[in-house]
């Protein structure tokens, strides 16, 4: 992959300030300046704040990354830079520095769609063919997407409420489990019996790929006040029980929508069939387990980006970007940042947005 274009990604949507060179399916570097301290306090992402570091953060990520790739900028073919969707000032911080180093040096810009980042990284990772079905499942994101190319997805089914990771934590605040919830409640959840606790299976009964998770932690509320107005009070197995069985819900959710998910990508007859799964909750063990072995009945290979590539990056970016190069498909410093862009801009709008946090 040596004679491939080499990249220089940009990536500024939320609250992770990131620069990266990708040669091919070669990481050359990547560096990322998180802003979890900054925005501590607020209990979410303040735009403002965000905005501010990322303009102070993102010609210091640019030259971090060109050095640790032992390279200056003019070994670089083309500059990529997530254009949305995100926090518009953030996006803007990225998109004038891309536009800066375009200006400055002629180089090419390429303006890339975050959530294609993410839906892209199998490729960079695992080298997967196209179609191959994906599913974003993070602290924000709930999405089944068919990848048929750069810039071809089709999503085929998502929450029509909470994301899965934001039922994890909501969860582990009604058991008094600190945050992040999705792994404290996989270790309480390990000495749990989930038959303790009957929870729905939300919209199981009904045809189709998209989920509902907001009634599940409406009935893991109920569950728990039941046992304290029973015993005032949680004891530790109880606390496991609930864990034990919400996650066994989500777990039953997931694969059987994976198992719907998988049939309806199947009949496009890929020749070599992909699954691959991405975002945070894709950490969780028992989780992954369940969507491996859907994956393997359905005769797919069964793929998950490392966590470091599964959370926001700029090699996604990067990535993403030279797949554009290849196609000849270039922006110019007219790129404009866009706050919404949704990859699949043909499904019809979901029920909720599934997603509540600024992260993408
Ligand atoms: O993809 P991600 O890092 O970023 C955002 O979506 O912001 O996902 C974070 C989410 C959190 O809600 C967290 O509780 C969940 O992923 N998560 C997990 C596990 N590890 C992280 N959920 C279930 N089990 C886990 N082991
Ligand atoms: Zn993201």
């Amino acid at each position: 992959m040596t004679d491939a274009p080499i990249i220089l990604g940009l990536e500024s949507s939320c609250d992770d300030t990131a620069a990266a060179v990708v040669r091919g399916q070669e990481v050359l570097s990547s560096v990322v300046y998180g802003q979890t301290e900054l925005h501590a306090d607020f209990g979410g992402v303040v735009p403002e704040l965000a905005a501010r570091a990322h303009a102070e953060k993102i010609d210091l990520c640019v030259e971090e990354a060109l050095a640790a790739a032992g390279m200056t900028l003019a070994d670089i073919d083309a500059v990529a830079v997530t254009s949305g969707p995100g926090l518009i000032g953030g996006v803007l911080s990225g998109v004038m520095c891309a536009k800066g180093i375009a200006a400055a040096t002629g180089l090419p810009i390429i303006g890339v769609n975050h959530l294609a980042g993410h839906a892209l990284t199998p490729r960079l990772t695992d080298g997967l063919a196209y179609p191959y079905l994906m599913l974003l499942v993070s602290g924000g994101h709930c999405q089944f997407l068919i990848v048929e190319g750069a810039e071809s997805f089709r999503r085929i089914g998502g929450t029509i409420d909470d994301a899965p990771g934001e039922a994890f934590d909501k969860t582990a605040r009604i058991l008094g489990l600190p945050q992040p919830g999705g792994p404290n409640i996989e270790a309480v959840a390990l000495a749990g019996d989930a038959r303790r606790f009957p929870l729905p299976r939300p919209l199981l009964d009904r045809p189709g790929c998209d989920m509902s998770f907001s009634g599940l932690k409406t009935a893991v509320l109920r569950a728990r006040d039941a046992v304290v107005d029973e015993k005032q009070g949680l004891t530790k197995a109880d606390q496991a029980d609930i864990a034990a069985a919400f996650q066994s819900a989500v777990t039953d959710v997931l694969a059987e929508k994976s198992r719907r998910a998988l049939a309806e990508y199947l009949t496009l007859k890929p020749a070599c069939p992909a699954f691959a799964v991405a975002g945070g909750v894709a950490a969780n063990g028992p989780i992954r387990s369940a969507l491996e072995s859907v994956s393997a009945q359905a005769g797919a290979v069964f793929t998950a980006p490392p966590l470091s590539l599964c959370t926001d990056n700029a090699a996604m970016i990067a990535y993403a970007g030279s797949e554009r190069f290849a196609l000849g498909h270039f922006d110019d410093l007219e790129l404009s940042a866009r706050p919404r862009w949704p990859l699949d801009t043909s499904a019809p709008a979901l029920l909720g947005s599934g997603k509540k946090g600024a992260k993408a």
